[in-house]
């Protein structure tokens, strides 16, 4: 199931809690290496259709050759999740069996240089995950104000030294612009207070910062909630929807719109979602072993039902 790009996380879970049925339409939000999808068509093929959708062009070619054998029954998109209801008109689908979302990035885009994600490799600040998209890290670093940087670490990234990172990127673009991730980098560790400089850091620095330029980049929690809202309205009744997140930001937005889907339905007696995972399901510790990324993953769960059938 694993391949370099990456290694899906709670893939057996997502299967169970699919509860996948003979000649179901599956959509993949978040293809990737096409690791769940694959897990997917495993269970369904030779009936029903899997629907990968990912924004990401080396995501779509890496799952093309990834899910050859089942291609008469998969159709891949290249396009934004956040338009989830547009790209199954354009497919002529109206409802669906099940949706995942496995959210943020792939190890692929961590690990590729020229993908500017990480700070780990000096790249050109870039973090775009759609290649097509203009705006990048690098624009971001030279043009916000320092207010609106402030805010973005602090929002997204919950930055406890926002506004002492944005005032030193002003001061520090002024004498040469931001190009590489490593000068970005750099220039956060100056920042610290001296009691923390030396590196005895639990993570490194820079992770927070990269963190928010990221979602501001790729406008992902806006993202979130437009394709989680179309998701709902798109699954068909006692299909089910499960969402992987990564961080408290994510998690927040999918705990809260669950919670919203079932309070409307019980109050409106009409379809709503019933929210099977009370908790969230996290990895066991063999999967965390196997595969540290796999950490900070939290999978919630829940069912589009009709409120005045029970
Ligand atoms: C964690 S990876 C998914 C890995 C996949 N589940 C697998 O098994 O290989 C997240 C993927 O979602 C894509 N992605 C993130 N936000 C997206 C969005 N708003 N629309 C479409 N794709 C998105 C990324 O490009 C990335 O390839």
């Amino acid at each position: 199931m694993a391949n370099s790009f990456h290694l899906p996380v709670l893939t057996k879970e997502i299967l169970n809690y699919l509860n996948l049925k003979k000649g179901g339409v599956y959509i993949d939000c978040t293809l990737g290496g096409g690791g769940h999808s694959k897990a997917i068509l495993e269970k369904i093929y030779p009936h029903g259709l899997l629907i990968g959708i990912d924004q990401d062009i080396e995501a779509i070619e890496t799952a093309k050759e990834e899910l050859k054998s089942y291609i008469d029954k998969v159709k891949l998109v290249k396009g934004n999740f956040k338009n989830l209801e547009e790209i199954l008109s354009d497919l002529k689908t109206e409802t669906v069996s099940g949706i995942i979302f496995d959210l943020g990035v792939s190890f692929h885009q961590l690990k590729e240089k020229e993908r500017g994600f990480s700070f780990k490799e000096d790249s050109h600040l870039d973090m775009r995950m759609d290649l097509n998209q203009e705006f990048n890290a690098d624009i971001l670093i030279n043009s916000y104000s320092e207010k609106d940087l402030a805010e973005i670490f602090e929002k997204y990234g919950e930055e406890r030294f926002s506004k002492r990172i944005a005032r030193l990127i002003v001061i520090e673009r002024k004498k040469k612009t931001f190009t590489t991730t490593k000068q970005l980098a750099d220039l956060i560790i100056k920042t610290l207070p001296r009691t923390k400089k030396r590196h005895t850091w639990r993570i490194h620095p820079a992770t927070r910062v990269f963190q928010a330029i990221r979602i501001e980049v790729n406008q992902e929690l806006k993202a979130l909630e437009k394709g989680l809202n179309q998701a709902i309205r798109v699954l068909e009744d006692k299909g089910r929807i499960c969402v992987i997140s990564y961080h408290s930001l994510e998690d927040r937005i999918v705990k809260h719109l669950f919670k919203e889907a079932e309070r409307e339905g019980k109050e409106q007696k009409n379809y709503g979602l019933k929210i099977v995972t009370k908790k969230p399901i996290r990895p066991s510790l063999e999967e965390v072993r196997d595969n540290p990324k796999a950490r900070s993953a939290k999978l919630r769960v829940a069912e589009k039902i009709m409120f005045t059938t029970i």
